[in-house]
């Protein structure tokens, strides 16, 4: 039997080797610090939980319309209004199983062979295996620490050619925590307008931000950039319900009404009860909301400090998300008992196994000379997991 070609094109997870020896150790009755999750370690609120309950005990168990119930798509829209200004109408509004499947619909039906997507490295990993997967060419943009992760109007515009089909940007992003500001994000609306291209805007950070710069969504430049933007969200980090999977897009019509046609054809409706416990999540409170963002703030402002105050590591202070990203170029070129570091993946090594520290190489990301720690851990968790890792650097450097 031959798989099909397209299988090919997928690359493993650069972490599924890390993942294994943590489970590993742990079996082994090891206490590991995990610094590599990418959702929030806090329950999902119990107003949530509980809306999920009576609709699924009310027997709101059948299948809906695809592209999610009226309910949610209103509560959706309200949102876009509340937050970013913006007026959708319904039918420019689709719910997917999270904001992955979003991205995945949205970039399987723009994107083709012979079509060139541009995005910023560091980037987050499903962005480029999506890319490959549809056919079309990804065209990186590096960026480094010392623009703040940022790409500049230049790097755009260098990248810029006929077969340029879509930029995808991520703010605030993962695995950096950087944020583009209005301005930044006015001149990229202007460059995509000019140059006739879409941009597919992954807002799903958005309501993790600890800075005072205000999120803003690239569509709310004007009518031109918004009818060739898809903002990308969902309610997985922003109400800690990563495993409810419910992610929405907001576009121009024809664009999710294609996507409504593939998800049709694929997963159909989102789970039908967990779409009302999502209306709840976007128009109840939003308290527990801020009770996290406070939280997560708290935790990065220690983590930040610790990184820095340990020798031959450093960040920058993310804005958003829930991820620093830390610089280890100055650990590589060692042999640390037996184990040649040389590059993210065996740093990360080195630490699981000298620190019994998790962390997410870079090399995954696009970038070989970070690894990302998530600080969606408690804060004991925070301040052992760093008490070992300085003490193993002190150690050998
Ligand atoms: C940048 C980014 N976009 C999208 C997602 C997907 O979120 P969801 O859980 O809604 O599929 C993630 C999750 O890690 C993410 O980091």
């Amino acid at each position: 039997m031959q798989l099909a070609k397209r299988t090919t094109l997928i690359s493993p997870s650069p972490t599924l080797g890390i993942t294994a020896k943590v489970n590993q150790l742990r079996a082994q009755g090891i206490d590991v610090i995990g610094f590599g999750a990418g959702e929030p370690d806090f329950d999902t609120p119990s107003y949530i939980k509980e809306e999920a309950i009576k609709s699924l005990q009310a027997g709101f168990t059948k299948y809906t319309a695809t592209s999610g119930i009226p309910e949610l798509k209103a509560a959706i829209a309200a949102k876009l209004k509340r937050d970013n200004g913006l007026d959708f109408q319904p039918s420019e509004i689709i719910v997917s199983c999270g904001a992955k499947h979003s991205l995945y619909n949205a970039i399987m039906v723009l994107c083709e062979k012979g079509d060139e997507v541009i995005l910023a490295s560091p980037y987050w990993v499903s962005y480029l295996e999506m890319i490959k997967l549809s056919g079309a060419k990804p065209v990186i943009i590096k960026t480094s620490e010392k623009n703040n992760f940022k790409i500049s109007p230049e790097q755009l515009l260098a990248k810029i050619r006929p077969k340029t089909k879509l930029l995808i940007l991520n703010s605030p992003s993962n695995p950096t925590g950087m944020m583009y500001t209005a301005q930044e994000l006015e001149i990229f609306a202007k460059i995509a307008v000019d140059k006739n291209f879409l941009v597919i805007s992954d807002e799903i950070y958005e309501k993790l931000v600890y800075s005072d710069t205000k999120p803003v969504s690239i569509a709310s430049f004007g009518p031109a950039i918004k009818e060739r933007t898809i903002i990308i969200n969902g309610v997985s980090k922003t109400y800690a319900m990563t495993g409810w999977r419910i992610g929405y897009a907001a576009a121009r019509q024809d664009i999710v009404q294609a996507m409504a046609n593939l998800q049709d054809h694929s997963t159909s409706n989102p789970v039908s009860f967990v779409q009302k416990a999502a209306v709840v999540a976007i128009n109840g409170t939003q308290d527990e909301v801020e009770r996290m963002r406070l939280e997560f703030k708290k935790r990065r402002d220690y983590m930040v400090e610790r990184v820095n105050n340990i020798k031959k590591i450093s960040c920058l202070t993310p804005e958003g998300a829930f991820y620093v990203f830390v610089n280890i170029s100055k650990l590589l070129n060692k042999t640390i008992n037996g184990l040649v570091i040389n590059d993210s993946l065996s740093l990360a090594e080195c630490w699981l196994n000298e620190a019994k520290v998790a962390v997410i190489p870079g090399s995954g990301f696009g970038n070989d000379n970070y690894v990302r720690l998530s600080y969606a851990a408690s804060f004991e968790k925070i301040k052992t997991g760093m008490d070992r890792i300085e003490e193993v650097i002190n150690k050998y450097y």
